[in-house]
Order: structure tokens, then sequence, then C-alpha cells
């Protein structure tokens, strides 16, 4: 018995210490990190739980882990070097791990739940819509976070990101652009008007998307309905009269997939710097009328704002996983570190399925 004590040793207990705020928890064996964290009430950034969202991205600074799953999947190559790693995959190997997360802009509210109905709602493509929802009380947000939507006993609660800046006071009346996902029961049954008195149960806010402070120029870029987080950040930097300047990339397939123009028209005649806006088309056909940029988006991104000092920039991007893995490589290329690109990444299993 003494012999085989001394082979396997006494169980080592794994501490996991998380900064800025300094919290210190156990791991028990058979849990994440993650999992863990949220045991002890450390309020760990998260959202999928799965390992596809990059939501409890944290950088390691001391100690080993190994991965649940691969953190490649869902981390760039750069954040990987970076000595970034995923919460929820992992699970530490030495007594002692420290990780640190992104603390979140001031002043985060706490979530809260809230009853709501749908009050408007506008096609603002043939697949986005925009739906808006009035609350049972007025709900405080940071700019670029998001609320998880159910409606009470069918299907699960998916999460959408705010499109419009917060008030003072707090928002009653919310805009989220919704996109239709083929064969989802709950986007056919918004688009159909099928919800349009039914009750909607809203809890938020969640995420940690939003403006840095900072001088540097910012390079925004927005795919499909990644529009709505990145229109509530800017929209705020304009209010706020943020001085900063801004190159803002649309992505969209083709010309009917683009909306929002108008409205950023008038972000861009508001703003207190320098304001470049360009839509760039993928798949739209060569002899259309478009004669605006063609491609994929993220090869613009170094071209938009010329001169600038990479080392400066920021970068904020809100769309499908490959947008975003694209603009992380470029912008690193070009010579922003990784700790300036923040990003909110438009998974199905991020926002659709998080939910029971
Ligand atoms: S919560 Fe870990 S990747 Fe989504």
């Amino acid at each position: 018995m003494g012999i085989l004590k001394n082979l396997f040793g006494p169980k080592e207990a794994k501490i996991v210490e998380v900064l800025p705020f300094g919290a210190r928890f156990e791991v028990p064996r058979g849990q994440t990190m993650l999992e863990a964290a949220l045991a002890n009430k450390v309020p760990f950034p998260h959202n999928c739980t799965v390992g596809t969202c990059g939501s409890c991205k944290c950088r390691l600074k001391a100690g080993r882990v190994s991965a649940l799953t691969d953190f490649g999947y869902t981390l760039s190559q750069q954040e990987i070097a970076a000595g970034f790693i995923l919460a929820c995959q992992a699970v530490p190997k030495d007594g002692l791990t420290q990780v640190e997360v992104e603390a979140s802009g001031a002043d985060v509210p706490a979530p809260e739940k809230f009853e709501a109905r749908l009050v408007a709602r506008e096609e603002l493509t043939h697949d986005i819509l925009k739906v808006r929802l009035e609350l049972d009380r007025p709900i405080h947000f940071v700019a670029g976070q998001y609320a998880n939507l159910k409606v009470p006993n069918i299907g699960r609660a998916r999460n959408y990101s705010f499109a419009d800046a917060p008030t003072r006071d707090g928002r009653q009346q919310i805009n989220f652009f919704i996109r239709k996902v083929p064969n989802g029961a709950f986007t056919e049954d918004l688009f159909k008007g099928a919800l349009d008195e039914t009750p909607i149960d809203v809890d938020g806010p969640h995420g940690n998307f939003h403006l840095h402070a900072g001088n540097g120029p910012m390079i925004c870029i927005a795919g499909g309905s990644g529009l709505a987080p990145l229109m509530s950040v800017l929209e705020d930097a304009r209010k706020n009269r943020v001085k900063r300047p801004c190159a803002f990339l649309f992505g969209a397939r083709t010309l009917r997939d683009l909306y929002g123009l108008e409205q950023i028209k008038q972000l861009e005649q508001g703003w207190a710097d320098r304001f470049t806006f360009l839509p760039v088309l993928s798949h739209e056909p060569a002899d259309s009328e478009w004669k605006g940029a063609r491609g994929l988006v993220t090869q613009f991104i170094t071209d938009v704002m010329p001169g600038i000092d990479w080392s400066q920039a920021e970068g904020y991007m809100c769309g499908p996983p490959g947008m975003i893995d694209a603009g992380i490589a470029s912008m690193t290329e070009a010579g922003m570190t990784i700790d300036r690109i923040f990003y909110d990444k438009f998974t199905d299993e991020s926002h659709i399925s998080k939910m029971p």
C-alpha cells in the first residue's frame, strides 16, 4: 500500500489563479478550468462552453494545461503562439496555473431576466430581419454586448447582439439584426410574423466585446449580421465624440446582402475624425452594376487606411469565424499586436445553440 502510494504520489491539488481579479480556486478532477471557475462564482467570460465561440479565451501566464479539444479549431495560430487558451477546454496539469482574462469594460451591468414582446420588424435583406423588442423595464448594457432570447416553451434560446448604442437610463426598446437560419424554426417563425404577439424571455447583457480606451486608428470589420455589435460600438463612440480615425469594412456576398448603409452614412457624417467606409462584395455577378470593391473583405484591410502606425491600431471584428481568422492573420502581418485585436465570432454554436 505504502509503495503504491509512493508510486502514484498523493493527488496534488490543481489551483488556478485568474488575473486581473486574483481569484483562486481548485479544479477538481474531471472539471475544466471554466467549470471550476463558474462553480466558484468567478465571473469568467464564456458562452458556448464547448470550445467553439472563443469567449473563454484567456492567456496562460504560468503552469501548463491539457486541451480537451484542440484550441486550434477556434483560436488563430497567432493567438496560440501568444499563449492564449480556451478555459472551457483546458484542464490544468500543474499545482498552480495562472491565466489572465481580458478585463471587461468599466461598469459592465450584471445580467438580468426581462419579459419582452416583439413590437416591430423590418426586412433588412432577404435573410436578415431587424427586430425590435419592448422590455418590461429598461436594460443597461455596454455597446457590443448581446442578449439571450427565448420564446417560452419553444426550442432553444439564442444569442443576439444589441444593434443600438446604450443610453444612460437604459433602453426599454431594443433592436436586433437576426439572420434567417435555414430550417431554423425560431427564425422562420420570426420572418413569417408568427411571433409578433408572443412573449419573449430576454436574459442579458452578456459578452465582453466592447470598445477599448485608446487613441490609435480603429479597423472595424463586419460580416453579415455581425453589423449589429459594430453599429452599437461605433454609434456609442460617435455619441461620445471619440476622436480616432476609423476604417469600417463591411463584407457581404452580393448587393442584395448589403444593408444599414443609411445608418452607416450618418455615422460617417457625425464621426469626430477621419472615417472610411468600404463595402466589399464576394459573390456579386461580374456583369452587375456594382462598381465597388470585390473579393474577400479581409483582402482590403491593409489598403483601407494607408500610412497608419499599425503598432498603435486596434482591430474590431464581428462575423463568421473564417473572416475573423483571416482578419487576424492580415492585421498581425501588418504589425498589429494580437492583444489589440478584439472580435465576436458569429458561429451557430455561439449565437444560436448555447441554450437548453
Ligand atoms: S465558452 Fe469556451 S469557446 Fe465558447
